[in-house]
């Protein structure tokens, strides 16, 4: 789709007016909990919102979302923010993975199914490797919105609005397709709701069942010279459960051990949509962002003054910021301070997205700033965003390598740092894509057409995204 998403340094200048943009934005240094509300960020700049051609329609379809239930619980936020303080503290891993944008029109069960079947298999890995619970947390059921690095794009000889992901319009290179359109928020939170009722019943029915993640695991070691590598992590994990099993532990179909947690996420970037979907807890209540258990911050919308960080500082739900290159040290706390004044382990995670070539200088400064200032933060890698170039023919795409460099670069970093590597963050897909080069088929450029369905970022397919989870686990145990 046109732009690279990968090139912005710096969250980008506001691309004309929005609704918000007519207030004066107060400075953060008199944000104060107290004057916050679900549309306190109406107040302020919103980035990379769409240009709706009828406020009218954008209101019905918000009234329409408020009386919708919820499709998270704020108990189960909580309990995530336990689980993320976990990570914070150095006692668990987190996986972050899931399409780049989830699209309409992939949204059959098995493409569900085959996308928590690689994370599963990843995370069973992890915890193999780390031998700490790894949380699960998914790109999905939600992810619909997209920044963008320009709100036009040429087709030809016509200029049209950039596809800004199926919440707002469609993909397809014709002028009407591009229109905004507010009914796909009513789209999106349906989609959202029926991949989220699949996804509990998988994971709680049977199909997150260890010994056939295990597996699965062992199909794709078994399949390739390059699989072949992992073969002695894969005996040692197929030894451990022989281990469990003599010992008593029942790893039978339905049995609790087969239940996983998996937990929501997106970019939290359609403020209507998520205040429409905010709601008070009745046992605490604080106000939670019920389209997903974390949410959000993307890298073009970090501003401290602006409408993004406003809306989120304010929800009880775990959070996450992207950070690129050019974020200060001085930068970085600030957003903890805001984001996480209390600094309760877990609330806050800060997803960092340098690349493989600046990651070792750029994140030291960072971590130290952040750790110094006493603040309690979940760091994650994103080996992704800040990897992406366009190959020959001008697809973009990113080299396993550069990825896989890039979660080397993190690991080092806060080994020499004294901090805890919390995990990383990855887009993927279940299906067979050739988006990404190299891995364990190595894909080669000339290859990137054979099967390019990604409707934004490209994805890791299923195998590569195997092969990283098990490069990742030498990782941890080195
Ligand atoms: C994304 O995660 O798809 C994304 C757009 O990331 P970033 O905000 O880091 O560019
Ligand atoms: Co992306």
């Amino acid at each position: 789709m046109g732009t690279p998403e990968d090139q912005t340094s710096a969250p980008l200048p506001a691309q004309g007016p929005t609704p918000a943009d007519s207030a004066a934005s107060p400075s953060p240094a008199s944000w104060s909990p107290a004057s916050w509300s679900p549309s306190s960020w109406r107040d302020r700049v919103a980035q990379q919102q769409p240009s709706w051609p009828d406020r009218g329609a954008v209101e019905a379809v918000e009234a329409e979302l408020r009386v919708q239930p919820p499709l998270v619980f704020a108990g189960e936020a909580r309990t995530l923010t336990l689980a993320l303080g976990n990570v914070a503290a150095g006692r668990a891993f987190v996986l972050q993975a899931g399409d780049c944008a989830e699209s309409f029109n992939d949204h059959s069960a098995d493409q569900i199914r085959d996308k928590l079947r690689v994370i599963l298999q990843m995370a069973v890995v992890l915890t193999y490797a780390s031998g700490l619970p790894v949380v699960k947390l998914g790109r999905i059921a939600g992810q619909y919105a997209k920044p963008r690095s320009s709100p036009v794009e040429r087709v030809g000889d016509v200029e049209m609005p950039v596809f800004r992901g199926h919440i707002v319009n469609d993909d397809a290179p014709i002028l009407a397709a591009r229109v905004p359109d507010p009914t796909r928020m009513l789209t999106a939170y349906h989609r959202s709701a029926s991949t989220l009722n699949l996804l509990r019943a998988f994971t709680k029915g049977g199909f997150a069942d260890l010994s056939h993640v295990h597996a699965w695991n062992q199909e794709f070691v078994a399949s390739s010279a390059e699989g072949r590598r992992y073969e002695a992590i894969a005996e040692e994990i197929d030894r451990t459960l022989r281990f469990m099993r003599a010992c008593g532990v029942d790893l039978s179909a339905g049995a609790p051990i087969q239940q996983v947690d998996l937990y929501t996420s997106h970019e939290a970037l359609l403020l209507e949509y998520e205040q429409a979907l905010t709601r008070r807890d009745s046992l605490t209540g604080q106000f939670y962002d019920c389209s997903a258990h974390m949410l959000w911050i993307g890298e073009r919308t970090r501003q401290l003054d602006g409408a993004h960080v406003e809306f989120l500082a304010g929800v009880g739900n775990p959070i996450g910021v992207k950070l690129g290159p050019s974020t200060t040290p001085d930068e970085a706390i600030e957003l903890c301070e805001r984001l996480n004044p209390e600094r309760v382990p877990g609330r806050l995670t800060l997803i960092t997205r340098f690349g493989v070539a600046k990651v070792t200088s750029v994140l030291p400064g960072l971590v130290r700033a952040v750790t110094d200032a006493g603040h309690p933060v979940v760091w994650e890698c994103d080996p992704m965003h800040g990897n992406t170039f366009s190959a020959e023919g001008g697809r973009k795409t990113r080299h396993f390598d550069d990825v896989l460099g890039e979660i080397r670069g993190f690991f080092a970093v806060h080994e020499h740092e004294g901090t805890w590597p919390g995990g990383v963050h990855v887009e993927l897909t279940g299906d067979d894509v050739t988006e990404c080069l190299g891995g364990v088929e190595d894909i080669l450029e000339e290859q990137l057409p054979l099967r390019y369905t990604t409707t934004c970022d490209p994805r890791l397919n299923a195998r590569q995204s195997i092969d990283l989870a098990f490069r990742v686990a030498e990782l941890l145990r080195s």
